[in-house]
């Protein structure tokens, strides 16, 4: 997946690449830029040294020496002084000038922690704002792997408006696979005396507070077995076969006027798995592909699930990711971006691949 927020201690990233937020001497100090020099050894110093600090804003390269990585990309971030001061366009700067030197060192890789948002005071949720949209533009003409890493006590500031609508959508819907509502229904009516093959009312929130579990069943036909239907010949219904995924998703790519690159890229989706589903109409992805495909195509709910369909899959009320999308496809909501960040706050699969 070409963008992923991880949580992680960002000296234990296997990358090509990690960036520190340093400050303009470059000389160490506390929180990320501590721990780097920590895990790197003395040499980052010494190398650091020669470097003559660097201004907020820019970012400069050194060697990983102890730490798993190839390369230490130093950045400054800005001080937050209430966000009038152009904090925000310093902080974009740290991302875009540390992508710039990652790719001038063909990394391939590189991880961010949350630049100026400990110390320096920026708000961690505007601040992995900014890094979102600065990566994602970088990507959209570029091939890396960038992950931002957030320590654990830091995901709680995240996730936003969003997060808190969508909690509360999942309160409402989520339905435990454990929970079998016809079993519960049959047994509650039982216990109340009614007929064992009653007609039950579909439960209401408000009837489950009240543990009043009635469902209305309709009279749905008894199967008929050897059914008069003709039977379709298997060469009849092998040719009914439609569309595959591959098929239909290069058919919405056409119909909504993108170029495929511009699509995988809004997908957050790894350009070689696009080739691999384009090349072959067999090919069925994830789920959290093929969903992600549904918000970069802005697809309606009916056709989200035709897509979902032809990889295989149903969207479930007793899978909490299929509930996040749900609900950002019945409000509208189609920014990739600040779903994944809802999905990882919600310590769940993000969208991609
Ligand atoms: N791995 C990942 N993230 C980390 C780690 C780590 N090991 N340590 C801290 N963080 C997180 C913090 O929780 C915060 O979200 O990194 C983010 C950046 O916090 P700081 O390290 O405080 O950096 P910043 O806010 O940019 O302040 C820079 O602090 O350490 C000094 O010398 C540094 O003067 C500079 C200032």
């Amino acid at each position: 997946m070409p963008l992923e927020i991880v949580r992680n201690d960002i000296t234990r990233m296997e990358v090509d690449a990690i960036v520190n937020a340093a400050n303009e001497t470059l000389l160490g100090g506390g929180g990320v830029d501590g721990a780097i020099h920590r895990a790197a050894g003395p040499r980052l110093l010494e190398e650091c040294r020669t470097l003559n600090g660097c201004e907020t804003g820019q970012a400069k390269i050194t060697r990983g020496y102890n730490l798993p990585c190839q390369y230490v990309i130093h950045t400054v971030g800005p001080i937050w002084k209430g966000g009038a001061n152009g904090e925000r366009k310093l902080l974009a700067s740290c991302y875009r000038s540390s992508l710039a030197l990652a790719k001038e060192y063909h990394c391939e890789s590189v991880a961010f922690p949350l630049i100026s948002s400990g110390v320096y005071g920026y708000p961690k949720a505007e601040a992995l704002q900014v890094a979102m949209d600065e990566i994602t533009r970088f990507l959209l003409e570029n091939d890396m792997t960038v992950y931002i890493v957030v320590f654990t006590r830091d995901a709680v500031e995240l996730g936003g408006k969003l997060y808190k609508e969508v909690v509360a959508y999942i309160d409402d819907v989520y339905v435990s696979e454990h929970y079998d509502p016809y079993r519960e229904a049959r047994r509650s009516a039982r216990a109340d005396g009614a007929p064992a093959n009653g007609l039950f009312r579909r439960p209401h929130r408000e009837d489950t507070a009240r543990n009043e579990t009635i469902f209305a069943e309709s009279a749905m036909p008894a199967p008929v077995i050897g059914s008069t239907e003709p039977k379709a010949s298997l060469d009849d219904m092998l040719s009914q076969v439609d569309e595959s995924f591959g098929q239909m998703l290069l058919r919405k790519i056409d119909e909504k006027g993108l170029t495929d690159a511009a699509c995988y890229k809004r997908a957050n989706v790894d350009r070689r798995l696009f080739n691999k589903i384009k090349n072959n109409p067999a090919y069925r992805p994830s789920k959290q592909t093929a969903l992600a495909f549904a918000i970069a195509l802005e697809l309606p709910m009916n056709e989200a699930k035709e897509l979902l369909m032809k990889a295989g899959f149903a969207l479930s009320h007793s899978n909490k990711e299929d509930i996040v999308v749900e609900y950002c496809i019945m409000t509208g909501n189609y920014n990739l971006i600040e779903i994944n960040q809802v999905l990882f706050r919600l310590d769940l699969q993000p969208l991609g691949y």
